[in-house]
Formats: C-alpha cells, sequence, structure tokens
C-alpha cells in the first residue's frame, strides 16, 4: 500500500494516481548535454512532486506534442552566433513556418536559457527567441525567463521551483494519462567530477607546428592512472586553470590594490588578492582596463565572476592510450592595441604547467558526438585546425576495434610543411587504409584560399554516394565561419550531386540531424 510509489505504482497504490496527475513536459535543445542532463534531473524532481513528468529533445517533438501535454518547460542552450542547438532546430523551423504557424493556445510554458557571460551579444539568445516565439503563438508564460550563465546550477533550481508552484496551482483543465516518468537512472557518478576533479598529472607538451609557423599547436597528455576514470571518444575533458602572474600583478597595479590584502573566495574561504585573482577569478575583461574611479577591494571583488574550467574535446581513444588523456591545443596570443593577450587556458596548458606537475580534470560526456553504433557505417570527419583532435581519437578507436567502415577525413591548416598537425599518425593511417580517403586543405600554400569545404566541393560526387551509403557526418572546429560554410557546402554538395532542390536538400540534412548522421563538436 503506502510503500508502493514510483513511476510503476500497480493498482494497490495510494495517493496520487497516474490518472489524477498533471501532465508535464520538459523540453530540452541541447548542444553539449548540458541541458539534457538537467532536463532529465528536473523530470525527476518534478515526478518526485507528483507530475506525471518526461524530459524529450526538441527533435523528438512536434507543436501538436505541446497543445497535448499542457504544461511545458523548456530548457536551451545556445551556441555559434546565438543559434539553436542542432537538435532544436527543426522543432523551431516547425513553430517559424510562414502562414502556417501552430497554435499554442493552452500551453502554459516558461522557459530556461542556458548561455555563457562571455558572448555578451549572442547570449542566451536561442532561449530569448523561443520564450518569445510561444508567447507570439498563443502559449501563456507562467513564470518569466531565466537566463543563466554558465554556472548555471543555483538559477535552474530557482527557475524549477517556481515553476512547479507555478504549475501546481493552476487549475487543471484535463485529466490526461500521462506517461510515466522517464525515470532514467542518473549518471553513473565516478569519484571525480566537475565539483571533485582528478589531479591529473602532465605527461607531454610536444609542439605540433614546426618552427616558422605562425601557429602554436600543442599535444598535451594528462595521465589517469589510479583514477578509473573512463571516457569515450568524442567526450571532452574539463580542465581547471589558472591565469598568468603576470597579466594578474598589471591589473593589481593598474587598479592601486594591494596583493597582499586577503579578500573572498567565490565559494568560501579567503586569500591574499594576487593569489585569489590568480586561481579563482575570470580577470580577462579587466586586462587592459585603466580604472577611471578609484575603487574599494571588496567592489573590485564583488565584480567578478568565478574562474571556469575549460572544455577541450578529447583527441585520444583509451583503447590506443590506456590510462591516458589526450588534448590538441592551439596556444591563444595575440597583440590587441599595443596589449599582449594571452588565452588563460591554453596558455596555461602550454606554457605554465610544467611537466609532472598536476591538475584537475574531469569528463564532459557529449552523447550528441558519437561514431556510429555500427562499425561497417562509413564516416566524414571535417576537422581543420584543432579541430582534429575529436577524429585522431576516433581514427584511433577505430583502428583498434578493428571497425570495418570506410573513413574521409578533411583535414586543413595555414601551410603543409609547417601546420600539418598529427602528419605522421595519420599518412600512416592512409598507408595502413584505416584512412580510405584523405583529403588535406592548406590555404597559404598558394595564391587563392584552398579550404576543406572547397575539398568537400571537389569531391562532390563521391562525398554524395558516401552520404547515400549511410555515412556519418562529422564537424569540429570554428563555429562562426567554418562549420556555417561547410553547411552551406554540404547542403550545395546535395544539390548537385544529389539531383535536389534546396528545400529537398534541407529536408535530407533535417533528417541526418533527426538520425544523429549530422553531429558537430563546434566552438
Ligand atoms: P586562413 O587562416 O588561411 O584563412 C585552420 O585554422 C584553417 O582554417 C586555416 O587554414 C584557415 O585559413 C582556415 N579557415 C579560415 N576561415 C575558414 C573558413 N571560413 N572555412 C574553412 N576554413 C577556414
Amino acid at each position: 500500500g503506502l510503500l508502493n510509489r514510483g513511476a510503476s505504482a500497480g493498482p494497490t497504490s495510494l495517493g496520487s494516481s497516474a490518472s489524477s496527475q498533471r501532465p508535464l513536459l520538459i523540453a530540452f535543445g541541447s548542444q553539449s548535454g548540458n541541458a539534457e542532463s538537467l532536463a532529465k534531473r528536473l523530470a525527476r524532481e518534478a515526478a518526485g512532486r507528483g507530475f506525471a513528468a518526461r524530459a524529450a529533445g526538441l527533435d523528438s517533438l512536434q507543436p501538436a506534442d505541446l497543445v497535448r501535454e499542457q504544461n511545458v518547460l523548456l530548457i536551451t542552450s545556445t551556441w555559434g552566433e546565438g543559434d539553436m542547438p542542432d537538435n532544436a532546430t527543426s522543432f523551431w523551423d516547425a513553430i517559424n513556418q510562414n502562414g502556417n504557424s501552430p497554435s499554442l493556445a493552452g500551453v502554459k510554458y516558461s522557459v530556461l536559457a542556458l548561455g555563457d557571460m562571455n558572448y555578451a551579444d549572442t547570449f542566451c539568445l536561442a532561449g530569448k527567441k523561443m520564450d518569445a516565439r510561444l508567447a507570439e503563438l498563443g502559449a501563456t508564460r507562467i513564470i518569466d525567463r531565466v537566463d543563466c550563465d554558465v554556472e548555471f546550477d543555483d538559477l535552474a533550481k530557482t527557475w524549477s521551483s517556481s515553476a512547479f508552484d507555478a504549475l501546481a496551482s493552476e487549475p487543471t483543465t484535463t485529466l490526461t494519462l500521462a506517461p510515466a516518468v522517464v525515470a532514467e537512472p542518473s549518471v553513473q557518478e565516478t569519484g571525480y567530477t566537475k565539483k571533485n576533479p582528478f589531479p591529473a598529472p602532465l605527461l607531454a607538451n610536444l609542439a605540433l607546428n614546426t618552427s616558422g609557423s605562425a601557429k602554436d599547436t600543442r599535444h598535451i597528455a594528462f595521465s589517469l592512472a589510479g583514477s578509473g576514470l573512463d571516457y569515450e571518444v568524442g567526450d571532452a575533458l574539463g580542465v581547471y586553470v589558472k591565469n598568468c602572474p603576470e597579466v594578474v600583478d598589471s591589473i593589481i597595479s593598474a587598479h592601486a590594490l594591494d596583493p597582499n590584502a586577503d579578500v573572498a573566495l567565490p565559494d568560501d574561504g579567503v586569500a591574499p588578492l594576487r593569489d585569489a585573482l590568480i586561481g579563482f577569478y575570470e580577470i580577462r575583461h579587466l586586462h587592459g582596463v585603466i580604472p577611471v574611479n578609484p575603487i574599494t577591494l571588496s567592489d573590485f571583488i564583488g565584480g567578478l565572476r568565478k574562474l571556469q574550467p575549460r572544455l577541450y574535446s578529447i583527441a585520444s581513444s583509451l583503447k590506443a592510450h590506456p590510462e591516458e588523456v589526450h588534448l590538441c591545443v592551439g596556444a591563444v596570443r595575440y597583440e590587441l592595441h599595443g596589449l599582449q593577450h594571452k588565452g588563460v587556458a591554453s596558455t596555461f596548458l602550454a606554457d605554465r604547467l610544467p611537466l609532472g606537475e598536476t591538475t584537475g580534470v574531469f569528463f564532459h560526456v557529449a552523447k550528441h558526438f558519437r561514431l556510429p553504433e555500427d562499425p561497417k557505417k562509413p564516416v566524414i570527419m571535417v576537422g581543420p585546425g584543432t579541430g582534429i583532435a575529436p577524429f585522431r581519437a576516433f581514427l584511433e578507436e577505430r583502428e583498434a576495434t578493428g571497425s570495418p567502415g570506410k573513413n574521409w577525413l578533411f583535414f586543413g591548416d595555414q601551410r603543409r610543411t609547417t601546420d600539418f598537425l598529427y602528419q605522421d599518425q595519420i599518412i600512416e593511417w592512409v598507408r595502413k587504409g584505416v584512412l580510405t580517403r584523405l583529403d588535406t586543405a592548406f590555404s597559404r600554400d598558394q595564391e587563392e584560399k584552398i579550404y576543406v569545404q572547397t575539398r568537400m566541393i571537389q569531391a562532390a560526387s563521391e562525398l554524395w554516394q558516401w552520404l547515400e551509403e549511410g555515412a556519418h557526418f562529422y564537424v569540429c572546429g570554428d563555429a562562426k565561419r567554418m562549420a556555417k560554410d561547410v553547411d552551406t557546402a554540404l547542403h550545395e554538395i546535395i544539390q548537385t550531386a544529389g539531383g535536389k532542390s534546396a528545400d529537398e536538400a534541407a529536408a535530407y540534412i533535417a533528417e541526418m540531424k533527426k538520425n544523429k548522421r549530422y553531429q558537430r563538436d563546434v566552438y
């Protein structure tokens, strides 16, 4: 009787029976998996509060589902230049059809937008657009949208509990027999997480460019020995980093502050200002800012955000390198207005972490970026520059598992002689037949620019054939220009080589996305 609770409640259960539970759909648009895991967690919490809750990706939903389920909480991240996540594009198109938009009258909803303040212009833009559009279509906003920065846990909690309260206080209009909760077990917590990272010793820091290159790309290897940690190719590694001490010193002196004054740390505790700025706060936006007004120490610290670990796509397979994890890191250093700028994480790894020393790491599971389950499926990978990282991991995995599927790599960078990252390993894969086909695009080896998408278009008919054979198509690297141009090229190829109209090509690509055959890891 009373002890019989939960999703599989039988006929003897008391309390809220399934037929009197309020339906609740927690829909997610997710690129890297954050919105997805949050949605699933909130669905479990909602179930605990008596909702018949389920979490579902926007790629599995039609506007009509929202109307049927009535109570909708939508969580979406933003990527690229304020774009919808890949799994949200088909839904977004469906609610924006010219002259044929569905009515969402009767739907009660609220939006939680995930974003990153570092991209101020497009901060939470996908969530803002969804929120506005749902209202336009007649849905009722039960509580205001909440926009979150990278540390979204607290705001998400406040938003979800207000949303649950608001929905619970609404009169129920119908008694739907809602589907039971998707009580997917929470992700197996290994001992090491973002909150409790593993101190991984640095094993290698090797230059991947040769002298004369305009770039400084590093092969970084960490040891996972003794951690029991496990990852899959396609996952990312979270890395705790520190700011550059010289940059910190210049900020402290520009603001005329005392480096030894004790200041509060973001979570708890105190430390001297200099240590706090090196290890605990984001300072990039302060670099080169000359204070107009004197500022008190507590105002200064109060305005700072907590230093965030950085995510890097993993460049290795555990099957090829047991107990190791490798990254391919482009050291960011440039001069602007006479001031030296350094990427915090990339120069920490390239310049400031000595071999053998440890830094905190954790794994970020990226279910949206996976090799095909069927090892016979062909794979096409487009990864210029550091975008090569996950494809080195994919190829190591396909080789180690003896996968029979064909592999095609597009790699590009500035110059063949200085910038052909992992050249030896890649050439060896061609020799062994692991790589069925390799196309390189060295943009500065000739007068006109040749990019990876130039090579794709030159190979249009063969690429189309691979797609028709069921190939999975992957892109990794620059989101703003490269990934957009590659996407345009893909549309073009499907039209010219596949003999399709622009609309048919778009539908073909939407279908590929839906079947997880078009996956992107872009930044
Ligand atoms: P470029 O810098 O010579 O223009 C990796 O950085 C490679 O990506 C470089 O060869 C770079 O060329 C190239 N690249 C720059 N813009 C690109 C774009 N829009 N599409 C594809 N590749 C691009």
